[in-house]
């Protein structure tokens, strides 16, 4: 059987360097001609964290933007917003009525709230909505919606995935067959330093841009922080952020010298420059693309609207039925 592999991107800040290598990269990887693929800004998903209504409109094109530019080509995978399928909202309530709340009440992201809040002696919903409590029942719409047979997400979802595995199971018992049981593909955790040498995170502000020019990314890397060993002392490369970075970027005998250079004592401007060479290589054409992507002003609109007409027939149809088999249907 084909697999549909389904994922989501919530649309909240711009994307950087350790998204890229993290996320985008390897979920593209994924697509090729045996499989029908599926990627879509979860749009809605980021009212969650975020209320200002400019930084949720600038994040869903950058997002938009960067896997376009990253490679995402829209004729060979479905590539939509999820706020352009509103049967994922009617579906969100009725697994909202198949989702038992002591499953969402075990959701890391909700406990870890609660627990922030007991620790610091406040009440234990203090700044808690419904939407972060049943954020994974919305997310199992978005999957189910299309019976997705497969998700890659990274680690932090896994207990998302198995909620909305146990809510199609529900749902299934209770009334009819409907929904597709969607795999699990955990991708692994990339984990890409940032400037200072801790996890590259947008809270840190350590990161490295990723659809910026030149200049900028070779600013950001002048920054990384080193040791102060002079030029010609040998240098470890393990413990080296720099070292970090080119490993995803260099071939794998650029990467065989560049350790030797460490042996050899070369200077942090000179491997701060072969740096800067190998990461500049890979996101020259990803570059030139978003330049000329963010040059055409309706390319996005009309994108969304192709991508949602692809898909929303389906969405429909799987919603009549739904309704069918839970009595919501036309009196006759
Ligand atoms: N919650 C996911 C994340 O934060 C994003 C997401 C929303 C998603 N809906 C999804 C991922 C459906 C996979 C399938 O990464």
């Amino acid at each position: 059987m084909r697999k549909r592999i389904l994922t989501g991107i919530t649309t909240t800040g711009t994307p950087h360097i350790g998204n890229y290598l993290g996320a985008i990269k390897p979920a593209l990887d994924l697509v090729d001609s045996e499989n029908d693929s599926f990627f879509f800004l979860a749009d809605y998903h980021a009212l969650i964290k975020q209320t200002d209504s400019s930084e949720i409109e600038k994040s869903v094109k950058d997002v938009a933007l960067s896997w376009l530019a990253s490679g995402l080509d829209p004729e060979i995978s479905n590539f939509y917003r999820q706020s352009d399928i509103p049967e994922v909202h009617e579906l969100t309530w009725i697994l909202s009525c198949c989702a038992a709340k002591g499953l969402l009440n075990r959701a890391h992201a909700y406990k870890s709230f609660v627990s922030e809040n007991i620790k610091s002696g406040a009440d234990e919903d203090k700044g808690i909505h419904l939407g972060l409590f049943s954020y994974p029942v919305l997310m199992t719409a978005d999957i189910l919606i299309f019976n997705a047979t497969h998700v890659p997400v990274g680690p932090d979802q896994a207990q998302h995935m198995e909620m909305a595995r146990d809510i199609a199971g529900k749902f299934n018992h209770t009334y009819s067959n409907l929904l597709t049981i969607p795999e699990t593909i955990i991708q692994n955790e990339i984990s890409v330093p940032g400037i200072d040498g801790r996890k590259m995170s947008k809270s840190y502000d350590n990161i490295i841009p990723f659809l910026s020019n030149e200049k900028t990314l070779k600013k950001s890397i002048a920054r990384i922080i080193t040791n102060s060993l002079e030029p010609g002392e040998p240098k470890d490369h393990q413990s080296c952020t720099l070292f970090q970075l080119y490993l995803f970027f260099a071939s794998n005998d650029e990467i065989e010298s560049m350790k030797q250079a460490y042996k050899d004592g070369i200077s942090w401007g000179d491997v701060k420059k072969e740096l800067f060479k190998v990461i500049n290589n890979e996101l020259m054409p990803i570059r030139e693309k978003y330049l000329e992507l963010i040059d055409d002003p309706n390319l996005l609109n009309d994108l969304f609207a192709a991508g949602a007409s692809k898909v929303r027939p389906q969405a429909q149809q799987l919603i009549e039925k739904m309704r069918e088999v839970t009595g919501i249907t036309k009196i006759v």
